[in-house]
């Protein structure tokens, strides 16, 4: 099954692309479903039919699905946030997982994620297009496998042996101890993060899709978007400039922005050079309807199949040398070879210096690094080896 995500800042046209995308996919006969988790219900206002949160027929071969994030995580996973929210209260905590926990009420779009799963593990479709929310929280999605997997394994480290007995210490030791439906709901979550994790970091399965304007501001944010999908070894394969006024608009009021925008989008050619970049003109009028959305489609795809991976990063490495091995993480985004690396237990956790400043790759480590102690490390043509012996 092929996975692709839509992101960038509101407005920039994620909700048209997305349906776009969907619809000509379903043309050329692949099984597809489109979810949005945009709670301002564009799909509906660019298909002009009403889609709620159950799938709802399109055509054939389109189904697509409003999901509501907030209601998902409330369903499904309250016990285990409101368990989180009272240890967030309780003192004492390591300071890491204070800061972790600090971060998750942002976090409810992972039920958008895990949502995601479940129709993965259905297999009903062959490809399933996801018009995600903007970019800030679009990257919280993307990595809160990483986050929430430390988080449950330690407190689960913590809790998990005295979940029985553990009440009747808990105002001895000063902590709270989740109940038992905490962990089982815990268990069930930590299970499906695993496989959302597995799904996201499949290269030939999930691509990422940027979205911009030509614009300052939605370009940073996408650029923000790109270095840490590439931390967290997310595949972007696409760069898609939307709204580009054509050159031919014969009006002087317009030839400021026109020039404006050749600039960015000639900035977006050199920052983005890795990446498959498709241009989109801006139309005449909103893209709403079947019929606009169909020549948007063409406007971006024309005869290819918009299931295709259209560029590849390379993952991470693994070499046996003469003396150890060398572990080779791509990192196209760091900027100075000012690295520091620590190893913390079976992570390793690589402080790297980018554009949008200071950011950290936590690297879980292979079973074969364990018997070996970390040496050194450097930054070679966009590359970060590091050698252990
Ligand atoms: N290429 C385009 N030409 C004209 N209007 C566009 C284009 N792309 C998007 N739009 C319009 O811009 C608005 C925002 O698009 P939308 O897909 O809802 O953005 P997002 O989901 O990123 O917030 C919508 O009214 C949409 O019809
Ligand atoms: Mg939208």
């Amino acid at each position: 099954m092929r996975i692709i995500l839509y992101t960038g800042k509101g407005g920039v046209g994620k909700s048209v692309i997305s349906s776009a995308t969907a619809l000509k996919s379903s043309e050329l006969g692949f099984k597809t479903l489109l979810i949005s988790t945009d709670p301002a219900h564009t799909l509906s206002d660019a298909f002009g039919i009403k889609i709620g949160n159950v799938e709802t027929k399109i055509n054939e071969n389109l189904d697509a699905i409003q999901i509501d994030p907030v209601y998902e995580a409330i369903q499904n996973y309250s016990a285990l946030f409101e368990f989180i929210s009272e240890i967030f209260k309780t003192k004492g905590i390591d300071e890491t997982i204070a800061y972790e926990i600090a971060n998750f009420p942002g976090s409810t779009g992972a039920a958008a994620l895990l949502k995601l799963v479940l129709y993965v593990e259905k297999n009903l479709y062959d490809t399933i297009i996801l018009d995600m929310i903007p970019s800030g929280d679009a990257l919280k999605l993307l990595y809160f496998p990483y986050i929430i997997g430390r988080l449950s394994r330690r407190v689960m480290g913590i809790f998990a042996p005295v979940a029985d007995v553990g009440r009747a210490f808990a105002s001895v030791l000063g902590i709270n101890v989740p109940s038992k439906e905490v962990i089982k709901t815990e268990l069930k979550l930590l299970n499906l993060l695993e496989k959302a994790q597995k799904i996201l970091t499949d290269h030939e399965q999930t691509s990422l899709r940027l979205i911009v304007n030509p614009d300052s501001f939605s370009i940073e944010n996408a650029k923000r978007t790109y270095i840490q999908a590439s931390i967290y070894n997310i595949n972007t394969d696409m760069l898609i400039i939307n709204k580009i006024m054509p050159k031919d608009i014969k009006a002087e009021y317009f030839e400021e922005w026109i020039k404006l925008q050749d600039n960015y989008i000639k900035k977006c050619e050199i920052e983005f050079s890795n990446l498959h970049i498709k241009k989109v003109s801006l139309f005449k009028s909103e893209v709403k309807g079947i019929d606009n959305l169909k020549n948007l489609a063409n406007e971006i795809f024309g005869e290819e199949n918009p299931l295709k991976i259209y560029s590849r990063f390379t993952g991470i490495n693994i070499n046996q040398t003469e003396k150890g091995i060398e572990i080779t993480v791509p990192a196209p985004f760091v900027k100075k070879e000012n690295l520091e690396i620590e190893r913390v237990s079976d992570e390793l956790i690589i402080h790297v210096e980018t554009d949008i400043g200071k950011s950290s790759i936590l690297l879980p480590l292979p079973f074969i690094a364990y018997k070996y102690s970390l040496k050194s490390a450097k930054l070679i043509n966009d590359k970060i080896h590091i050698y252990f012996e």
